[in-house]
């Protein structure tokens, strides 16, 4: 059998299809694979294993002709047509649970950056600026108290909200259906939408991205949003209007943003690197040793699931 990579891996994926004999090739430059480079590199290959940066659509789809199974790595799933490799006969897996954690670790890391602002700080002492302590300087907002507003209150969410939980904040959340189990464990509230951005402290948005859930945020209830907010997006940029989002950063509508995910990544709005009041980070919401171990684990474990007969473990399932 023979399974295609796009990106060179953490080395247990590698490892897990070898032991299994399966002949494996990794697309070899450090860079995002094309369309065109997928198809050529999987067109005689029985599995192929993707990245979320991997625009894998009907005309990538209709070039794999052998593929049985395409393997995300990554627990989103939008950069895949999944009801048309399904309609082909191909499964689709992604990784959910093992990133879990790490998304979450780094999702409460930009709400504090954001709430004590750290970045800001950093940047004033590089400044030379510090003339010494201050009753006034650089006030941030205390966590314990707070309304934290999850938006979409799936695994992530959920790991954020537990986190948000130990702080000391109160938790509401929206989400399409009620979630008993979290509302239990943690006193979680659902809410509408309007509802969450109008009385959140904290925003932090972990919705999956879908046809439903594209500018889900937008201009009308963006204006909803209290002033001297906190606002963490570490899902999917498209899920929110940048363009209005930039104009009340602009505005100083913040205290802080913190931001994980764009919207047309990797072309980041240029207005981005010259505004403050907003933290920037380069999608690296998996990005711990651990996470990308287990990533790798995960998707190869899939292929070799598919590629035996068995049942995948985390088949994508469409709603
Ligand atoms: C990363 O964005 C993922 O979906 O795993």
């Amino acid at each position: 059998m023979k399974i295609y990579i796009t990106r060179k891996l953490p080395i247990e994926a590698e490892q897990v299809l070898k032991a299994k004999g399966f002949n494996v090739t990794v697309f070899s430059y450090d860079r995002a694979i094309t369309r065109k480079e997928i198809i050529s590199g999987a067109k005689n290959c029985d599995a192929l294993i993707s990245l979320v940066s991997d625009p894998i659509d009907r005309f990538v789809i209709d070039g794999l002709k052998k593929v049985k199974i395409i393997a995300n790595y990554a627990v989103g799933y939008n950069n895949i047509d999944v009801a048309y490799a399904n309609s082909k006969g191909i499964v689709v897996t992604n990784t959910p649970d093992v990133l879990t954690n790490s998304t979450a670790d780094l999702t409460m890391s930009l709400v504090m950056a954001c709430a004590r602002r750290i970045i800001e700080s950093d940047t004033f002492m590089r400044n030379r600026e510090f003339s010494g302590w201050k009753p006034e300087l650089l006030l941030g907002m205390e966590l314990k108290g707070k309304i934290f507003g999850i938006v979409g209150a799936g695994e992530i969410g959920r790991a954020v909200a537990r986190r948000a939980k130990a702080f000391g904040c109160k938790i509401i959340y929206y989400n399409r259906s009620k979630k008993t189990e979290f509302e239990k464990e943690l006193g979680a509230k659902k809410v509408s939408l309007n509802k969450l951005l109008e009385t959140s402290d904290i925003i932090s948005v972990n919705i999956s991205l879908s046809e439903a859930t594209y500018h889900l945020l937008n201009k009308s209830n963006m204006n909803l949003i209290k002033k001297g907010s906190v606002f963490v997006n570490t899902a999917r940029g498209e899920v929110i209007d940048e363009t209005h989002l930039i104009k009340m950063i602009k505005k100083k509508h913040f205290l802080g943003v913190g931001l994980d995910v764009y919207e047309n990544e990797p072309n980041i709005r240029e207005e981005f690197y010259d505004i403050t009041g907003v933290v920037l980070l380069p999608h690296i919401g998996s990005a711990t040793v651990d996470a990308r171990k287990e990533l790798s684990v995960l998707a190869a474990k899939n292929v070799v699931n598919v590629l035996s007969g068995k049942k995948p473990l985390t088949p994508v399932k469409l709603q």
